[in-house]
């Protein structure tokens, strides 16, 4: 088989860029490991910063997102048993949308197969050859066993955090960049009604928690825990006990109800650079992780793939290899000041398990002159609704 561009993964990266890709008039092929069930299934992330949202409706997928995700003009940093509000919209004149990921995903995977485009799911043995020559392979099975070699012109590495295409690039030809924290977050979806009106991010003695939504009937939390910590071993009320211990303050208190999905989420910064070798590009996750508490990992892939798109239309419509030339320098801007904002509000809002009462206190006095000053709130709203996209 043949294409000009051979994406590995369907997630948020491979889909967009196959769209975007087929704008240009530029064809592709998706090999993806999963079920469509599965990646429609899984549940991730939750915030699309306003360039998202643009990008989704200009290119025709965000129609659902504006009709049932939920505009957010702020969010509350909670400290001290006390809500501050960061005003998005005042302070930067931007907002977030809270729709889920795999709701983009099945709008995407809908729009891609509608428009008749090959995405192969549960495709085995996926890999990568020949990717420093002008004919790189992607070599996989099919779902019915079948053998498939795809030569393309370029592979777009979008396979996630856990894909192969990294591990392609030889050690000596990348730098890894690596740093894990000494907790996770502890995430549940609850049968209830919203607590607040926007999302609420709250440091306490006991821990971080953040209160984010899903529906009028369905709310998401998450707490700081231990990485090892074993979900399943927790009681419902304990759940909800941890939960308003740090949130409590001011007379406020979660809308409580059945809880119906756990799960302990990893927290861990990586970069891997250069997001290329030869004529391997990588998007997303595949060559980047931000901790989730800025809610950027999402946002960080459409990003990148904007970036990967404009250069690859550039080299198809003139031939110039420039903007490929340049893709990943262009790219990892942007990676290093969501990784230093990821970072900085992991680190403001998290206990360190090893940390002492001056930490906390420090964080305190961090927490004050953020919110209690234009400069620092505009930058964590410049941050968080997502800087414009640089080419
Ligand atoms: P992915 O979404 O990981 O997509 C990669 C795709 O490649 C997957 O479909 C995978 O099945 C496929 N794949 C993997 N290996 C292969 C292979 N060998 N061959 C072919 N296909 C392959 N971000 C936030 O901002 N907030 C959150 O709350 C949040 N929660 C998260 C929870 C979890 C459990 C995880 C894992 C991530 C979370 N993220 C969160 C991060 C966010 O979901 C990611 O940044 C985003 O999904 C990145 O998109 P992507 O397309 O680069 O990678
Ligand atoms: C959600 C996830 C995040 O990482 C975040 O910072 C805010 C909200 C969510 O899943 O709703």
């Amino acid at each position: 088989m043949r294409t000009r561009v051979g994406i590995v993964g369907a997630g948020p990266a491979g889909l967009l860029l196959s769209l975007l890709l087929a704008e240009h008039g530029i064809d592709s092929v998706i090999v993806e490991t999963r079920s469509r069930a599965a990646i429609e299934e899984t549940i991730r992330a939750g915030v699309l910063e306003h360039g998202t949202v643009e990008t989704l409706r200009q290119y025709g997928v965000g129609d659902r997102a504006l009709a049932e995700g939920a505009r957010h003009d702020g969010i509350e940093l909670r400290f001290g048993g006390q809500g501050h509000r960061i005003d998005f919209a005042n302070l930067v004149g931007r907002s977030v949308w809270l729709y889920p990921q795999h709701d983009v995903l099945k709008d995407l995977i809908a729009a891609r197969l509608a428009a008749g485009a090959d995405i192969r799911f549960e495709c085995g043995d996926v890999a990568l050859r020949d990717v420093t020559s002008d004919r790189p392979v992607i070599a996989f099975t099919e779902a019915d066993g079948t053998a498939v070699e795809l030569e393309c012109d370029v592979v777009a590495g979008c396979d996630g955090s856990a894909g192969i295409s990294r591990h392609t690039i030889p050690d000596a030809a990348r730098t890894d960049y690596f740093r894990t924290y000494p907790f996770g977050w502890f995430g549940v979806l609850v049968e209830a009604p919203p607590s607040a009106p926007e999302l609420i991010y709250a440091h306490s003695e006991r821990g971080f928690a953040l209160v984010s939504t899903r529906t009028p009937t369905v709310q998401r939390l998450y707490f700081q825990c231990d990485p090892d910590e074993d979900a399943a071993a927790w009681s419902d009320d304990r759940i909800w006990a941890e939960l308003q211990a740090r949130v409590a303050g001011d007379g406020f208190s979660l809308a409580e109800g059945p809880i119906f999905q756990r799960g302990v989420i990893p927290m861990r910064s990586y970069v891997c650079e250069p997001m290329r070798y030869g004529r391997l590009f990588l998007a997303g996750d595949a060559a980047h992780t931000v901790p989730p508490t800025g809610a950027k990992g999402l946002n960080l892939a459409v990003a990148d793939v904007l970036v990967l798109a404009r250069a690859l239309d550039s080299y198809y419509a003139t031939g110039s290899t420039a903007l490929l030339d340049s893709y990943s320098d262009v790219a990892s801007r942007r990676v290093w000041r969501a990784q230093h904002f990821s970072w900085w509000m992991t680190s403001m809002l998290h206990t360190d398990p090893a940390g002492s009462a001056f930490d906390v206190r420090r964080q305190l006095g961090e927490l004050e002159s953020v919110t209690g000053s234009t400069a620092g709130s505009t930058y964590l709203a410049e941050a968080y609704t997502g800087w414009p996209v640089e080419f």
